[in-house]
């Protein structure tokens, strides 16, 4: 039988939606935007306007999220035209060129030659450097004066100077990385600047890669491209796409972490003393953190390799699906009392590194850097405070990791 008009379910482009242009603006950094209230339980798949244009579903539930994230029906194939991009987002970006690109078996193969740098007794090991470099960056605000930007002083120099030394690349170059970062990462700049950024990056990368393979040293890097060439993958564009994800997510994402972690923990100062009081609780902390402030929220998009139902909802193949973790991570049915900032709450449930075949690789490398710092910081400096309130600050919004440009502090 022939289904009448009314018994297909719409498309998206038919469904109407009446929230603003998507990426909707956080009010506050450790909570979702204001929309997110009427979705996560009531509309956990629901149709968003792009602000950029076209339309997507956005995804906010918990369930419904890990869903999107770990079933093969949904493709991260940003060839795919119906892939969403929520930015203004340069032709270098639409490859599958990095694992952020890759579906299985493909994803799997490289995956492998990636993820076996970050076992954890490598990462364990990495503590001691961690640690000193911790102590150098705060000995040195320390050493001039009673106040800084916590973002030069600290969050940033750390990861820097950790995933530089993990890759084998020049720390001493940080300036001109640092900047092409921003601006590729830019959500307000145009898909031409991001591009320029994107370039600069990758050329900077693609010239350590050369010099790797004319010498390999003892370093990440070395013994990624060793290894890419064993297994006769010879394409550079993927390598020098691969040698990027690891670069900028190695220190962007955690630099924001340490910077708005600070800044979280400061506005709820009768945790800040619960941590002080009690060490053990530093990694409970750094799960709460990484769960309230959720940066990569942006970046888990997909779409739909064929039609799958989901909360209730039909998205069709080759629609756009946005996973968003942030969505999920304030889920009333899978935490209690999802607002409430808890470093005693059990559990990692959060989805605030993905979930699924593309789970972040860097992850523990994430807590080791953020264990130490929180471990550190409040402890050498008890008088630490914010210079700016919370809603002065200069926020990385619209961007696909959401971050903060400056934070003084004083102590
Ligand atoms: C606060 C810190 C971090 C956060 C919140 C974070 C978040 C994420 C998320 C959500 C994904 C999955 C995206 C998706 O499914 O589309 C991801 C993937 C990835 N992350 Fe991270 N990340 C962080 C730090 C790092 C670090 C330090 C590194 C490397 C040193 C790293 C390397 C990667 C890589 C290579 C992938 C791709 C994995 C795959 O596709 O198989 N990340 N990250």
């Amino acid at each position: 039988m022939t289904p009448s008009p009314s018994d297909v379910p719409p498309t998206l482009a038919e469904h109407s939606s009446d929230l603003p242009p998507f990426p909707f603006r956080r009010g506050c950094p450790y909570a979702p935007p204001q929309e997110y209230e009427g979705l996560i339980t009531a509309r956990p798949v629901a149709k968003v306007d792009l602000a950029v244009g076209g339309q997507a579903w956005l995804v906010t539930g918990y369930d419904e999220v890990r869903t999107v994230l770990n079933d093969s029906r949904f493709s991260i194939d940003r060839r795919h035209p119906g892939f969403p991009y929520i930015i203004p987002t340069p032709p270098q970006f639409k490859t599958n060129a990095s694992l952020l690109g890759m579906d299985a078996p493909e994803h799997g193969r490289y995956r492998k030659l990636v993820a076996a740098e970050f076992t954890a007794r490598r990462i364990r090991d990495m503590r001691a450097t961690v640690q000193t470099c911790v102590d150098a960056c705060i000995d040195a605000m320390v050493a001039q004066g009673d106040s800084a930007d916590l973002v030069p002083a600290l969050s940033l120099p750390v990861p820097t100077a950790v995933i530089t030394e993990l890759l084998g690349i020049p720390a001493d170059e940080h300036e001109f990385f640092h900047s092409c970062t921003r601006k590729m990462l830019n959500g307000s700049a145009t898909a031409k600047e991001r591009g320029e950024g994107l370039l600069g990056l990758e050329a900077f990368l693609d010239r350590q890669i050369t010099a790797k393979e004319k010498d390999p040293g003892e370093d990440l890097l070395s013994r990624v491209v060793v290894r890419f060439r064993e297994a006769g993958l010879t394409d550079r564009a993927e390598l020098v796409s691969m040698a990027r994800l690891l670069l900028v997510a190695g220190h962007e994402t955690s630099a924001n972490m340490i910077s708005l972690g600070t800044l979280t923990l400061l506005q709820h100062p009768e945790q800040l003393e619960l941590l002080t009081s009690d060490p053990s609780l530093v990694p409970g902390a750094v799960e709460e953190l990484l769960r309230v402030l959720s940066l990569a929220d942006l970046s888990a998009n997909r779409v739909a390799a064929e039609d799958v139902e989901i909360g209730g909802v039909l998205i069709r193949a080759g629609e756009g699906v946005i996973a968003s973790g942030i969505g999920a991570n304030f889920d009333p049915t899978a935490f209690e009392n999802p607002t409430a900032f808890d470093i005693r709450r059990p559990g990692r449930r959060h989805v605030a590194f993905g979930y699924g075949p593309h789970l972040c690789v860097g992850a523990d490398l994430t807590r080791l850097e953020l264990e130490v710092v929180f471990g550190t910081l409040f402890t050498r400096l008890p008088g630490l405070r914010a210079l700016k309130p919370v809603d002065e600050l200069p926020y990385k919004d619209r961007t696909i990791i959401y971050g903060v440009h400056e934070m003084p502090v004083a102590w």
